[in-house]
């Protein structure tokens, strides 16, 4: 099957939801937004199977693979199919999710397609309201511009989310979560820097 490499979400086709809400347990619920393999999915669900896990990708070829992969192997991943900024409350409904992964977000860091990042005061707003007052966000990349555009739009945001190494400051911690992304490793076999950051949801 042919994977497109990007396509480009400000594409109307995009506006509508056309994925499945998936079947979840009542139990604990992470969310990567931008999941493509959910290889970072998969790795916490093996560390703690007592959650839910729910990928959400707008490429939706990986949606199907992911899914398939998920159900041969009895792992709670789900991949849904959709646009990340209009979506999230659709698919969760107010403060159900207990954890939002931001891993890598886009490959749009040139300055002509910044209309395209997935970080933007929509996508903000979409996370404070499906996410739990306690509940995190943490985000991570290997580009200094979309980091710092995260950073710009979340800690803006401050009377949701409460930046918890401190106001406009990168996390400096690492990854806390035991699970790496396919970008994540490979950004560390090559010697990328990685900038983090951490929220709370107030
Ligand atoms: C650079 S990849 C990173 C994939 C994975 N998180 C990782 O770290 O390996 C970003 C992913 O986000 C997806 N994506 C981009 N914009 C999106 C949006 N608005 N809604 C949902 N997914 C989106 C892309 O299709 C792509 O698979």
């Amino acid at each position: 099957m042919r994977i497109r490499q990007h396509v480009n979400p400000n594409l109307s086709f995009f506006a509508e939801f056309r994925g499945e809400r998936p079947r979840l347990r009542g139990v604990p619920i992470e969310v990567e937004i931008g999941c493509a393999d959910a290889q970072f999915l998969f790795e916490r669900a093996a560390i703690d199977p007592g959650r839910d896990y729910v990928g959400l990708e707008i490429r939706e070829e990986l949606v199907g693979i992911v899914n398939r992969n998920a159900a041969k192997i009895g792992a709670p991943v789900h991949a849904v199919s959709c646009h990340a900024q209009h979506h999230l409350e659709l698919i969760f409904g107010e403060a159900k999710v207990d954890r939002v992964y931001l891993n890598f977000p886009d490959p749009w860091f040139k300055k002509k397609h910044h209309d395209r990042r997935m970080i933007d005061a929509t996508l903000a707003d979409g996370i404070a309201r499906v996410v739990r007052p306690g509940g995190d966000v943490f985000v991570q990349s290997d580009v200094w511009e979309i980091a710092l555009d995260a950073m710009e739009v979340l800690d803006r945001r401050d009377d949701v989310f409460e930046n918890l190494a401190g106001e406009w400051t990168f996390w400096r911690r690492g990854n806390p979560y035991g699970a790496r992304s396919w970008r994540e490793t490979n950004a560390e076999e090559t010697g990328l820097p990685v900038w983090r950051l951490m929220y709370r949801r107030r």
